[in-house]
């Protein structure tokens, strides 16, 4: 019955065995203090009980040395938790550079897999082994949860937002994905699998799965469609400012402030065009919304983020 039941799922991502470690620390800590706390109290009731009516035990005027030691010991071992647990959290929330960009859908009960060659998939996702995926991923209606046991990665997806993770698998397999926050009826069949492959083996997945057009061009094709560019002109005359090259670049506002334009930045100007002006502009943009689905938005982002590379290339 037993069979194949572990306390803790397979470790099969670069973060796993970090992740593990803290948690293993914080129980052994737990299970330590509990103990002796209830060693104390069972050994001072036996050793310390009244024996007769009249005993009166001396008074006690407090020690400075014991108050120092119980109020020491526990600040050093709450900020080493501390000092481990920020670190490790910067770790899982900084995608490496040389990341695989995924673009994930979640609605009920599904998830949508988008990658940057166009390859689309539902409910199953190819990567492959010993390269970091950076998952970008919203939703089209209720807040779900991105949950692989075995990479100890777990997210929220929340609607009109992008959440982002990573993770490195170090072994081919299958693992299992989950839905982690109850999204209703069907929220315990919401899951899958994330396959991971050899990279050989991944190129050929690629490859077979006839890709059609990549993301970023899908994108300029929807560019185009929505009439995008009659505006928004290469060179920046246009009645909008030019894209080329913004993405991941402070934009300065209206109002004084600065942004970068990541991710959430560009949905909401697509979404929300007068949320965050930029300055020197006149507020004429129409809102998007409706007019386009969380996959062609993310398209349309994968573009926007060629720009970039296309200014790279000018440059040199
Ligand atoms: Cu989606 Cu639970």
């Amino acid at each position: 019955m037993f069979q194949g039941m572990r306390f803790l799922p397979e470790q099969a991502s670069t973060v796993a065995s970090k992740v593990d470690a803290l948690f293993f620390f914080l129980v052994g800590v737990t299970v330590f203090f509990s103990t002796l706390i209830f060693a104390c109290v069972i050994v001072f009731a036996l050793r310390y009980r009244r024996r007769s009516e009249a005993e009166r035990p001396a008074a006690i005027h407090g020690s400075t040395l014991l108050e120092i030691i119980w109020s020491v010991i526990p600040l050093a071992i709450a900020l080493t938790i501390f000092a481990w647990g920020a670190t490790l959290y910067i770790h899982l929330t900084r995608p490496p550079q040389s990341s695989i960009e995924i673009f994930v859908v979640a609605r009920q009960w599904m998830w949508k897999f988008q990658h940057p060659g166009g390859q689309r998939e539902l409910n199953e996702l190819h990567i492959p082994v010993g390269r970091p995926v950076k998952v970008t991923m919203t939703s089209e209606d209720v807040i779900h949860s991105f949950f692989v046991p075995a990479f100890r990665v777990k997210m929220d997806v929340l609607p009109g937002k992008y959440t982002t993770a990573w993770f490195e698998a170090v072994k081919p397999g299958q693992y299992h994905l989950f839905c982690a926050e109850y999204c209703g009826t069907s929220h315990s069949q919401m899951g899958g699998w994330v396959h991971v492959m050899e990279p050989a083996e991944y190129e050929r997945w690629l490859a077979g799965d006839k890709p059609g057009e990549s993301m970023a061009a899908a994108g300029e094709r929807l560019y185009q469609r929505l009439g995008c560019q009659a505006c928004h002109l290469k060179e920046g005359s246009g009645r909008a400012p030019s894209l080329v090259g913004i993405y991941g670049k402070p934009v300065q506002l209206a109002t004084g402030q600065k942004v970068i334009a990541d991710d959430g930045y560009v949905r909401e100007s697509i979404l929300n065009p007068q949320a965050k002006l930029v300055t020197g502009y006149p507020p004429i943009m129409p809102t998007f919304k409706g007019l386009v689905n969380e996959e062609q938005l993310t398209q349309l982002l994968a573009y926007i983020k060629s720009l970039r590379l296309e200014e790279k290339a000018q440059a040199q």
